[in-house]
């Protein structure tokens, strides 16, 4: 009889939490309603324009197609000089920082090509660099961020490119995610068409389901789900 009385009350007691919760929920989803949030998609080749920039602008573009309070920037490190830690003096890094630190930033998409199974130079730079936004405060904590390669061959070490880019991002407390399901450690993609990734229909869906499942994440995370 105890024991019934206690579940009762147990369960009456998760009911009003419930409730509470939900009218929480509701106020914060309606205050949140006009609120922007930004996901910025940082293509780490040198070669400006081409297939990572490609996925990543695929990416952004399906994360926009989730909920129109998304909003998708390219950062196209391609022609840009970005130096690794300690060799910063006169490179490109100031000017991308800003955008950055807007505090809109909701979620981040990285791609970087597979060279020699690994990210490339610019990405581990610009990977180094993004050590400022760690102290005094870790900003990119919470963070959602799905991560994209691309490689000539068709097991070329996307795999690998993509976890050694989550191994870093884990060091901000972000939140690493894959892809909706078919994607789901992230965005594969396969250079096999002369640099036409297009062509690539496995390797764009896979960036697509990664652009998804961030946007999703952001919303979440920034209360705005
Ligand atoms: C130095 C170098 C190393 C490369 N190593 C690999 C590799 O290990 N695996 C692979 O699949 N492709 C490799 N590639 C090919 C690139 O990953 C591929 O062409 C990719 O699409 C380049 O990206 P981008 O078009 O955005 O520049 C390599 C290319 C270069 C220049």
């Amino acid at each position: 009889m105890a024991n019934q009385m206690n579940r009762r009350m147990f369960l009456g007691g998760l009911g009003a939490a419930a409730a509470v919760q939900t009218a929480q929920t509701a106020t914060a989803t309606s205050a949140g309603s006009a609120k922007r949030v930004l996901i910025v998609g940082v293509s780490c080749s040198p070669r400006k324009g081409k297939t990572t920039s490609t996925a990543v602008q695929e990416a952004l573009k399906a994360a926009q197609q989730v909920d129109a309070r998304i909003e998708g920037k390219l950062l196209d490190l391609g022609g840009m000089k970005i130096s690794g830690w300690g060799a910063e003096t006169e490179d490109d890094f100031a000017t991308i920082l800003p955008i950055l630190k807007d505090d809109r930033l909701g979620g981040l998409l990285i791609g970087s090509p597979s060279y020699f199974r690994s990210m490339s130079a610019l990405a581990k730079a610009f990977l180094e660099r993004l050590a400022v936004l760690r102290t005094p405060k870790l900003l990119l904590a919470d963070i959602p961020v799905g991560v994209l390669s691309v490689g000539a061959y068709r097991n070329g070490g996307q795999e690998l490119v993509i976890e050694q880019i989550q191994a870093a991002m884990l060091c901000h407390k972000a939140m690493c995610v894959g892809g909706n399901p078919g994607a789901f450690q992230g965005a594969t993609l396969w250079n096999a068409y002369q640099d036409d990734i297009t062509k690539d229909e496995f390797g764009m869906d896979s960036a697509r389901k990664v652009g998804t499942r961030v946007a999703e994440a952001a919303l979440k995370l920034s209360g705005n789900a």
